[in-house]
């Protein structure tokens, strides 16, 4: 059977002959392309995943239960030197290193390039999400005498403009190399009624998979090589948005591994039931989150005798792994969730549509669904005044109106 033929039984197979009609219509270079890109694609698990769509979180039989967190503010003083002399150690040893997942499309925030070449005016001067970070990782180096390496997830759609950003603005005097860029993985968008679309390329459209993609990409490209050989043990992982993120915090480390764990994350207290965020939990006597998009009503109002939160601890996007927590990972496939969303595409006679709205499913991974591999890890409950001021909308909550009084804030009490 020759390629073409392959690619034709796949596309009939999965009931998409309008593909096959499409492909009729290219030239023979075109048509080499999109026959290339439908032997690559996984396009059974796509039309699985449509055929059992289940937009709301099933809690079905699954057990859960509260997880529990250590409250920063409990800690004595004691213990905060102690676990901070662990983690300064690993930092100093140049044992660290710091992952921005910066794949996203930052569609809310109505930004035309990647998220972190969004620019905030701060109390001390404009800066750009990226160039945050990088203010970050100077000052560690700084303090702990090292280089820390920084590695950056992008996507196909937006890794060439974030390399062009960070080579135009010199990477804002960091060390060229020690940044190193890698490409998250995709999967087909699906229109509402079953059909792989095709996009202004004449291929058939993918987008970014989710952040959970992060783990497969690092293998994948390299990554994971390149930390061991560079004698990392630890690694932060944390989104682009988050302008109070703290990249770099000896008290996680060293928690985490006076706790023998081998992954941890943060949480501050959830402001009301309704805030957009995902919560920590147990399912199954596993650690997990469970996302905003997904979780029940009566969960997220549930309230214990106190009249605090019983899922009342949210996801920031500060996560810490070992790098065996890195390999094993690696290893293993996530479940997709799904998101409807609106898209273009190119109808049979090459016309781009623009929709009015939603008519496409999505298919994305979350990171913190890998947290159920393992049956414990540190979380630590932090101040949301000192480490949250994520920038998601253009206006209202979490905007970055709301993100840049929070960051002046924390500036005055400095
Ligand atoms: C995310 C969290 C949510 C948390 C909130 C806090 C996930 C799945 N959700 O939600 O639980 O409470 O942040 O602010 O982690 N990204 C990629 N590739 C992708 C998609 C996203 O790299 O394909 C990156 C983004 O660039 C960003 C981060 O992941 O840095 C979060 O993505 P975003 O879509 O903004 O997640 P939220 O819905 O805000």
């Amino acid at each position: 059977m020759s390629k073409e033929e392959k690619a034709i039984e796949i596309l009939k197979r999965f009931k998409q002959d309008h593909v096959v009609d499409w492909m009729g219509k290219l030239t023979e270079n075109e048509k080499d392309r999109l026959i290339e890109q439908v032997l690559n694609l996984n396009i059974e698990q796509v039309i699985d995943l449509y055929n059992n769509l289940s937009k709301t979180f099933e809690t079905g039989d699954k057990k859960i239960e509260k997880i529990s967190a250590i409250d920063m503010n409990k800690l004595e003083d004691e213990e905060f030197i102690r676990y901070k002399k662990i983690g300064e150690d690993i930092i100093r040893n140049g044992e660290y290193a710091v992952v921005t997942m910066a794949g996203g499309q930052g569609t809310r925030l109505g930004h035309s390039g990647p998220k972190g070449t969004f620019k905030v005016n701060l109390d001390n001067g404009e800066k750009y999400l990226f160039q945050i970070i990088v203010e970050s990782l100077q000052k560690a180096n700084e303090k702990y005498n090292v280089v820390i390496p920084w590695y950056i997830m992008t996507s196909e759609e937006n890794n060439n403009q974030t390399l062009a950003f960070l080579e135009v603005n010199n990477y804002f005097g960091y060390p060229k190399n020690k940044v190193k860029l890698f490409m998250q993985g995709k999967a087909p968008l699906i229109s509402t009624n079953g059909k792989l679309l095709i996009g202004k390329d004449k291929l058939i459209k993918e987008a970014s998979d989710g952040n959970g993609s992060i783990y497969k990409s690092l293998a994948k490209d390299g990554v994971l090589e390149d930390m061991k050989n560079k004698n990392i043990k630890w690694i932060f992982v944390g989104g682009v948005d988050n302008i109070l993120l703290k990249i770099i915090d000896p008290l996680l480390l060293g928690i985490t591994i006076s706790e023998g764990n081998k992954i941890a994350s943060k949480s501050v207290k959830k402001i009301n039931p309704k805030e957009r965020a995902g919560v920590f939990c147990k399912i199954d006597g596993k650690p997990s989150i469970i996302e905003y998009s997904e979780l029940p009503e009566e969960m997220s109002e549930e309230t214990d005798s106190n009249g605090d939160l019983v899922y009342g601890d949210v996801n920031i996007l500060s996560h810490l792994y070992n790098i065996e927590a890195l390999e094993k990972l690696s290893t293993k496939t996530l479940p997709y969730h799904i998101a409807e969303k609106k898209s273009d595409y190119l109808d049979e006679n090459g016309n781009l549509i623009t929709p009015e709205g939603k008519n496409v499913y999505k298919f994305e991974s979350f990171i913190f669904d890998a947290f159920s591999y393992y049956n414990e890890m540190s979380i630590l409950r932090v101040k949301r005044e000192d480490e949250f001021a994520p920038i998601k909308n253009a206006e209202g909550n979490d905007s970055p109106e709301t993100a840049t009084k929070l960051y002046n804030q924390k500036l005055k009490k400095k």
